[in-house]
């Protein structure tokens, strides 16, 4: 009985265990069942996060693909092209849905398509490539590009990653400079040749001059003489453009009105230009001050009108009109060595035959002439150019075969500044003191030298600067004139006038060049351009003598 009561309650306490262990358990289950919904909705929460971040990571990759600055093209291993970002579809002229799909071969010029099989051999052996080509545009234009261009495996594809950089403007800027350089040394040698000429047409020029002067001369061989001096002139006519060409004429800038400048020109062309040719222009009247030499421009004028004259057969028409730009690099492509500013623009313009491509890169070269033997001398662009260079201005040309051409030229405006006066020549010949000169050139020299002492002046000569200088140090106070060259061996001319400024600040003192170079800040009396007449020598000789101590600044 007490077995039963004990078995009895051992199974009720059993019972009530595996109760408690049951509630138990079930109460661990419905927690481990809470944490595990928490948990999945975490996890939902983070897999939501993580894809929202990659969503807004493939979107930035996105954005930094499509609008980079550079076009990105991606092609497959057969140069099918997968997808193009914005910039590679705009620099070629494409919508995007255009290019994809279609073979890289459309953009590539037809002579490029063996290379480009090549080069596709070379990136899919995992070489990468950089290189600058051609690509064609969808309207039939090329564009200078640089492609770098990589093969890169994805997920077992190969895809090519090839990056555009279109190079037009930094082509067009080194064509510009080669261009310039170019012309730089053309001028030099042309300058140097000029330089030499000069020097013989002064002595040829002022010794037909000394002999025209003798009394006995007979008329026989007078004449002859001056078929000698008028030979020389015409040399000397041509030295001179080209000296415009090698920027080293001589320039004396003023402010001027370039419209009333056209008008003259047409002015005086308009008798040598046919009635079948229209001469059209257009001003903006308001325009300001050009700073420049009005011989120059207007010879820039001629120029061009006389071409645009040659250029037209039968009728048509020259147009030539002013406005003023401001220039400044940005959205204007401007040449290094042009500064930003105000500048008034002529243009000029004809509905001539136009000038072939081929030529346009040679047009403003001395002696490039498509005219024919004796017509033409190609020296007119190149003193254009010369001249507008040397005015700070740059010119452009635009053409068009069998429609016409247009030359644009830009100078600059004239800051505001009154020009100095000179004082006007005053009686001639008194004896003064000694005249001391100095020139390299012993002809030149002599004939200087000859022409003063016909004058009545006393004169000491060196053809060595040194020489000049030593003398003038010892005697100084005899000497009231320096006539010193410019361009000599041994030592500059513009290092002797400063040293003989040293000595004596009050020295009067005339140069004489073939070029009119930047003096610095020396200061003299009188310029006298070679090649000259002793009429002209005298002339100024006289000017510096009596004249006033206005001393002219030749920069
Ligand atoms: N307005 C124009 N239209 C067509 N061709 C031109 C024009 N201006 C210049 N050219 C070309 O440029 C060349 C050089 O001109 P230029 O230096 O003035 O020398 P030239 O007139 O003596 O030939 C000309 O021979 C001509 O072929
Ligand atoms: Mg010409």
């Amino acid at each position: 009985m007490l077995a039963a009561a004990i078995i009895g309650l051992g199974w009720r306490y059993y019972n009530d265990k595996l109760l408690v262990k049951k509630l138990s358990l079930e109460y661990d289950l419905s927690k481990e069942k809470e944490r595990l919904k928490n948990y999945s909705s975490q996890l939902e929460e983070l897999v939501a996060e993580r894809t929202k971040e990659l969503r807004k990571s493939e979107a930035m990759l996105k954005t930094l693909h499509e609008y980079a600055n550079d076009g990105i093209v991606i092609m497959d291993d057969k140069g099918v092209i997968m997808d193009v970002n914005k910039k590679a579809a705009d620099i070629h002229g494409y919508e995007k849905a255009e290019l994809i799909g279609k073979n890289i071969e459309i953009l590539e010029l037809e002579k490029h398509h063996t290379i480009g099989y090549e080069r596709m051999n070379r990136l899919l052996s995992g070489e990468p490539l950089v290189f600058e080509t051609e690509h064609l545009r969808k309207d039939g234009s090329t564009i200078a590009l640089e492609i770098s261009a990589k093969a890169i495996k994805i997920d077992g594809d190969i895809l090519i990653q090839s990056i555009h950089r279109d190079i037009t403007e930094k082509k067009r800027l080194q064509a510009q400079l080669l261009h310039s350089q170019k012309m730089e040394s053309i001028g030099t040698l042309a300058g140097g040749i000029a330089h030499d000429f000069n020097n013989i047409l002064t002595t040829v020029l002022g010794y037909s001059d000394l002999i025209l002067i003798d009394e006995n001369l007979s008329p026989e061989v007078a004449k002859k003489v001056r078929v000698i001096e008028t030979a020389a002139r015409k040399a000397s006519s041509l030295v001179s453009k080209l000296l415009s060409f090698a920027r080293r004429g001589s320039i004396e800038p003023v402010p001027f009105d370039i419209n009333q400048v056209v008008n003259e020109t047409v002015e005086m062309l308009s008798r040598i230009i046919s009635n079948d040719i229209t001469i059209k222009r257009s001003f903006n009247v308001r325009i300001p001050p050009v700073m420049g030499d009005v011989n120059q421009v207007e010879q820039i004028l001629m120029n061009l009108i006389i071409n645009a004259k040659d250029a037209i057969s039968g009728n048509g028409e020259i147009t030539i009109s002013t406005s003023t730009v401001e220039l400044s690099s940005e959205g204007f492509s401007l040449p290094a060595d042009i500064r930003k500013g105000q500048y008034v623009k002529l243009s000029v313009s004809d509905t001539g035959k136009g000038i072939p491509e081929e030529h346009r890169e040679r047009i403003f070269e001395p002696f490039f002439t498509t005219q024919g033997v004796g017509k033409g001398t190609g020296l007119g662009l190149a003193m254009v150019y010369g001249i507008v260079k040397e005015h700070g201005g740059y010119i452009t040309v635009d053409s068009e075969i069998g429609v016409g051409t247009t030359f644009d030229i830009y100078l600059p405006v004239a800051e505001a500044r009154t020009p100095g006066s000179r004082s006007d020549l005053i009686d001639n010949g008194k004896s003064v003191g000694e005249i001391l000169v100095v020139d390299d050139e012993f002809t030149v020299l002599d004939l200087i030298k000859e022409t003063l002492l016909r004058n009545g002046f006393s004169v000491k000569a060196f053809d060595n600067p040194l020489q000049g200088l030593n003398y003038f140090r010892t005697n100084s106070k005899k000497v009231s004139l320096v006539i010193a060259d410019i361009v000599m061996p041994e030592m500059d001319g513009i290092q002797l006038i400063e040293s003989i400024r040293e000595l004596n600040p009050n020295i009067k003192i005339i140069a004489t060049t073939g070029f009119s170079q930047n003096l610095g800040d020396i200061e003299v009396e009188g310029f006298l351009k070679k090649p000259f007449q002793s009429s002209k020598l005298m002339s100024i000789v006289r000017e510096v003598l009596n004249g006033e101590d206005d001393a002219v600044n030749l920069k």
